[in-house]
């Protein structure tokens, strides 16, 4: 995310020179970009980049991660713009401002999409004209965004925090442990460059959830990430030679035997990039605390880890907040 700001260089040479070299270190530039498997962190300030090179990264930045207070106050000029007040704080002032708009429950649009298919479908002679993904109606009606506890929406907040205090960037490499249905996976997916995020799931239904309804719904496909169905803390499947940026774990090493957390820590310790490389996990660590504060911090050593602190974060949507534990390697 943050870009190195390296002076221009002032250089007398004919211009197609400087123009051709130009291509050529944008072209290579590219390549570098697609190619370099972990590439060198990118926060690095240099002072050896050349003006070629910042001003194509600078262009490649991708977007914001957070809402800025400029695009809050946009927001609320245009909620008063259109004259939306507080939202109805009853069901009956909800029931009226509804007027024509029927609501269905996810169950009556799922026996309509059963019943009807849809008012025009392809039938019969037609049949082979059809070229959608088999996606049950069961995810086509988003039953999916209501498998886990929090609302789905609140997804955007966990990456906004997570992205924001391990300074993301495009080219890092996330790893998430139990994505479930993406509710938070599908904003590191679409913020991160092709093929880094990976994450480890064990449950079938979740999988296909994420995998036939929430990318190409989303047109995330192109983002190519690596799902990969497995349990036991199992990264064997990640291959051997990468460096995470950032592993996170969201209300899931809580439901876990703290061995077998344990036994991951172990085996992510040596993936996580040094320095910059962050493992953040959500609610508790009572894997942790139940070892006691002094033996607790005694295992992370062995792994190589070190505790950083606990940080919260709150949702832009409703009055609620996460508590995060964070972790880093310890410095050699
Ligand atoms: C299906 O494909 C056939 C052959 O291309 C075409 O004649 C027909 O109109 C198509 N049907 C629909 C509903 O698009």
């Amino acid at each position: 995310m943050a870009i190195s700001s390296s002076s221009t260089k002032s250089v007398t040479v004919p211009a197609f020179l400087l123009i051709s070299a130009a291509a050529a270190a944008f072209v290579l530039f590219l390549l570098l970009t697609s190619l370099a498997p972990a590439p060198p962190c990118s926060c690095a300030h240099s002072s050896t980049t050349t003006t070629v090179t910042t001003t194509t990264t600078t262009s490649l930045n991708p977007t914001p991660v957070s809402p800025t207070s400029d695009d809050l106050s946009w927001l609320r000029s245009q909620l008063a713009l259109n004259s939306l007040g507080d939202p109805p704080s009853s069901p009956a002032a909800w029931r009226a401002l509804r007027k024509g708009i029927n609501p269905r429950t996810r169950a009556e649009q799922l026996d309509d999409l059963r019943r009807f298919k849809g008012i025009s479908h392809y039938e019969d002679v037609d049949a082979a004209n059809h070229t959608a993904l088999p996606c049950p109606g069961e995810l086509l009606v988003e039953e999916h965004h209501s498998n886990y506890g929090e609302p789905w929406a609140g997804g955007r907040d966990v990456f906004e925090f997570l992205a924001t205090k391990s300074n993301l960037a495009s080219a890092d490499y996330v790893l998430e442990i139990g994505c479930g249905t993406l509710r938070v996976g599908q904003h590191f997916i679409r913020y991160l460059n092709p093929g880094r995020f990976h994450c480890l799931e064990r449950d079938e239904l979740s999988l296909m959830a994420a995998l036939r309804y929430e990318l190409p719904s989303q047109g995330l496909l192109y983002k190519r990430p690596l799902i990969v169905k497995g349990e036991d803390m199992d990264f064997s499947r990640f291959g051997s030679g990468i460096s995470y940026d950032l592993i996170y774990a969201s209300a899931v090493f809580l439901h876990m035997p703290d061995k077998l957390v344990w036994v991951g820590l172990e085996r992510l310790a040596g993936k996580l990039k040094p320095q910059k490389g962050r493992i953040f996990v959500s609610h508790n660590i009572k894997f942790c605390s139940r070892l006691g504060g002094e033996e607790c911090t005694r295992r992370l050593a062995e792994l190589g880890l070190e505790y950083v602190g606990k940080q919260t974060h709150d949702s832009l949507l409703f009055n609620h907040y996460e508590i995060w534990f964070e972790f880093r390697r310890a410095k050699a």
